[in-house]
């Protein structure tokens, strides 16, 4: 990489300096988010090198090829991360949402073949160029939204062939744009109609085929499994995290989106990584998420487009676990990427304070990806990787106004991927 230096001066705030060493931010502290006022923040090549207010600026020796954005009035931000995305699909699913304004649920619909499997019917007849060419096109309208790092599932393919090319696309998107993107192999999303007789031969693939497959290929950094109701019971979830913990993939899981099956406790046991969605939680959940590693990881959009509850994340918080949020971005359940409207959602819906949120969003969802030590805050060392807001009245104007765009310029590893107006 070419040389490359940063100045960001005169920001309103800087928001989310934590000190160093800090990789994630859980219970009751969530709500306090350092900033610091009238802030300043140095970049080389990528990494932050330093941050501080008026009084403490050191000033400028060297101007050469220092690239410098005039913050007044801004906050800078760490960029968001997205820890549970499907951005890699097909074909979208607007009929779907029709069918159910006209009454049907997403298990009804799913049981007449749409859902899931509807998606990897049209995925399967897909050639990996054109995959690779939508899904990027997503991920830059979310990099433009000021998302700075992404997990990306499988599951759409729910055979070995498709499901490798799959995740050879999310290795493709890696190379090929400037955020961070790690992978989930979620061949467990659904049982494909070929196996329909005979569910344990397809959890066997996964386990014996699958998953050594796509550690030795270094495809997938997690595995995942949609543990609920009609889909996956818990012990054959409990198959697929020991062969991926065997395997060095730790787990991502789908749980409690419809139905408290044991889910939490039995992933929590296998020392997941997160478990995701959590809309439908008994009091058991809650309390087998204390004083765990494991990260809950809300998708307020998800309840929002679905009209089905949404997550626990006041006694999550209470519980002092580490909520993260993510978008959930797929074509059945959240047609969008947008981190600025789940930050909304979660203050709207979730009753998050702001601050609770914007920790939910960058530090701990980076947490859910481990980057909680390169990214999610404006820490020496760390990512240089921010959004620069509009000239907006206060942090919590951001979650408030909900419709609006308050993102002036996204910055990723020093370079920046939207410019704004800050720059001139
Ligand atoms: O996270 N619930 C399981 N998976 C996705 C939906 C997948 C789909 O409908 O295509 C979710 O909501
Ligand atoms: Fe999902």
């Amino acid at each position: 990489m070419e040389h490359n230096r940063l100045l960001i001066k005169n920001a309103k705030a800087l928001v989310g300096t934590h000190p160093a060493g800090i990789g994630r931010v859980a219970g009751a502290a969530m709500r306090d988010l350092p900033q610091v006022a009238n802030g300043w923040v140095m970049a080389e090549d990528g990494r932050i090198t330093a941050v501080g207010d008026a009084d403490s600026w050191p000033g400028i020796n060297d101007w050469n090829g220092l690239e410098v954005i005039d913050a007044t009035d801004r906050y800078v931000l760490p960029g968001w991360c997205d820890p549970h995305t499907h951005t890699v699909f097909a074909a979208w699913r607007e009929g779907e949402f029709v069918d159910r304004i006209q009454g049907l649920s997403y298990q009804e619909i799913a049981a007449k073949g749409g859902g899931i499997l509807n998606s990897a019917k049209r995925l399967r007849g897909m050639d990996e160029d054109t995959l690779f060419t939508q899904a990027k096109a997503r991920l830059e309208g979310m990099m433009q939204q000021g998302t700075v790092a992404v997990e990306i599932k499988s599951g759409y393919g729910l055979d070995l062939e498709s499901e490798l090319m799959m995740l050879r696309v999310v290795k493709r998107l890696k190379e090929a744009l400037p955020l961070q993107v790690r992978a989930t192999l979620l061949a467990a999303h659904a049982l494909p109609p070929e196996f329909k007789e005979d569910r344990t031969a397809y959890v066997d693939l996964i386990v014996d085929q699958l998953i050594p497959r796509v550690a030795r290929e270094g495809l997938a950094q997690y595995v995942d499994c949609f543990c609920e109701t009609n889909y996956f019971t818990v012990a054959e979830m409990e198959r697929i995290l020991q062969a991926g913990a065997a395997h060095g993939l730790p787990g991502k899981v789908h749980v409690n989106q419809f139905t408290s099956i044991g889910a939490i406790p039995a992933a929590v046991a296998h020392g997941a990584l997160s478990v995701d969605h959590l809309e439908v939680m008994e009091p058991g959940d809650i309390q087998a998420l204390a004083g765990t590693e494991t990260i809950p990881t809300l998708l307020p959009s998800c309840s929002f487009f679905l009209g089905i509850p949404y997550g626990p994340a006041r006694q999550l918080i209470e519980a002092g676990t580490a909520v993260a949020l993510a978008t959930d971005f797929n074509p059945g359940t959240t047609p969008g990427g947008n981190m600025n409207f789940v930050v909304s959602l979660g203050c709207i819906k979730l009753r998050m304070l702001p601050e609770e949120a914007v920790h939910a969003a960058t530090i701990n969802a980076a947490a859910a990806m481990d980057l909680g030590h390169e990214l999610g805050s404006i820490t020496p060392g760390k990512r240089a990787s921010f959004i620069i807001s509009k000239p907006v009245p206060s942090l919590a104007f951001l979650p408030y106004a909900f419709s609006q765009d308050h993102i002036d310029t996204v910055i990723i590893d020093g370079r920046i991927v939207r410019a704004g107006e800050a720059l001139h």
